[in-house]
């Protein structure tokens, strides 16, 4: 038997199998607008035979976004193009998701190709918003620390963009509370130094993702999957870490919350992450065993032994793949073939797909 081949059932949504293309910023926006490139890019993964396609951070606000050329679904003339995007996953047997977000402090920087650091106004940037007016890196600009109507409005942004992922027709959501951006921030004591109900206790720094998460399931429907990605630790002294994020998984199970995507780090520049293959997985193994919500494992996992190993061990319940599906979009496609298991390709490749070779008196 093999695991990762197995259905899984979310609610009311089923996953062909257990692979999910990770969110990937393609900074390929103008305005927030998907474009062509989306189109082929997540297109070209739903081709490959992947259960879940998560796309790239999606920006609930223009000022959550990490670069000007983010994606953003914070307007209903984004929808149209998102929603041609989602009919052809979903023709495709794949599942469209979408990752929704607010960069906070670490908004208004360039994309990864177009420069380093902070974008200044004159050159399009805008001042980014924090829990605290603490900036990430010497070479990010200081936030402005959210007042109570500020919060209020992030809550109000989330909501709105749950409602519009529904009509785009995305079948999951992510919220993104990892990697050092807004909802992380409020997580962390080391970016959150506020002295209101938002700040200071464990209680009071999950307030805002346990809102935003109430404001999500207020408008997605009671049968669509509802993922939160967290930074299960700061890696670093004084921050958030691995008890707390045990204790707000289980509180966000009992709240609505399916599955926790479990990655790390993100808050504080060079914290000292020992990467290597699979160096994530033990975070969700973690979560999994101490709170029973299902966990994704995410972060150096590149071959089909790998990744069946993780969920053969009961380590996850799914696994989230990022650069191994930029180098090979059509992962499952393969892993199927090399573990042995039969998967039907897009009728438009059956005749390209490998098979035993016939004994030569049957060519
Ligand atoms: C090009 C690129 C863009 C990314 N953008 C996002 C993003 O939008 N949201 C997110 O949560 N993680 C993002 N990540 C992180 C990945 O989702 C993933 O967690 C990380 O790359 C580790 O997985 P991997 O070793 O399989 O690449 C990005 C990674 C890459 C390589």
């Amino acid at each position: 038997m093999v695991t990762l081949f197995e259905p899984l059932a979310l609610r009311g949504v089923t996953l062909k199998n257990r692979i999910v293309v990770s969110p990937m910023c393609q900074y390929s926006s103008v305005d927030g607008f998907a474009t062509d490139w989306h189109l082929v890019h997540l297109g070209s993964r739903a081709v490959g035979g992947a259960g879940l396609i998560i796309s790239e951070a999606a920006a609930v606000s223009p000022e959550g976004r990490i670069s000007p050329d983010d994606l953003g679904i914070w307007k209903d003339e984004h929808l149209p193009m998102l929603q041609r995007i989602n009919a052809f996953i979903t023709d495709q047997g794949s599942v469209p998701g979408i990752q929704l977000a607010h960069a906070g402090r670490k908004a208004s920087t360039y994309s990864s190709w177009r420069g380093e650091g902070y974008v200044p106004e004159n050159e399009g940037g805008w001042v980014p918003v924090g829990p605290s007016a603490i900036e990430f890196a010497p070479n990010y600009g200081a936030p402005q620390a959210l007042d109570a109507a500020g919060i209020q409005k992030v809550i109000a942004d989330f909501r709105a963009a749950a409602a519009r992922s529904l009509a785009a027709g995305f079948q999951v959501i992510e919220l993104h509370a990892a990697h050092g951006y807004l909802l992380h921030e409020f997580l962390s004591p080391l970016s959150n130094h506020r002295t209101d109900e938002y700040g200071g206790s464990f209680e009071n720094r999950i307030r805002l993702l346990l809102e935003v998460v109430a404001a999500t399931r207020e408008v997605w429907p009671e049968e669509l999957p509802l993922i939160v990605r967290i930074s299960v630790t700061d890696w670093t002294e004084g921050g958030w870490n691995g008890d707390e994020s045990v204790q707000l998984s289980a509180m966000l199970k009992v709240r609505g919350v399916d599955l926790i995507d479990c990655s790390t780090g993100g808050n504080v520049p060079k914290a000292p992450i020992p990467v290597g293959p699979g160096y994530q997985v033990q975070f969700a193994e973690r979560i999994k065993q101490e709170t029973g919500i299902l966990t994704g494992a995410v972060g150096l996992i590149t071959t089909p032994a790998e990744a069946e190993a993780i969920l053969a061990n009961g380590q996850a319940d799914v696994v989230l793949l990022a650069r191994e599906f930029l180098r090979e979009p059509y992962f499952p496609l393969f892993a199927a073939r090399e573990l042995g298991v039969e998967m039907s390709w897009p009728v438009q490749y059956e005749r390209a797909k490998p098979r035993e070779v016939a004994p030569a008196g049957q060519r």
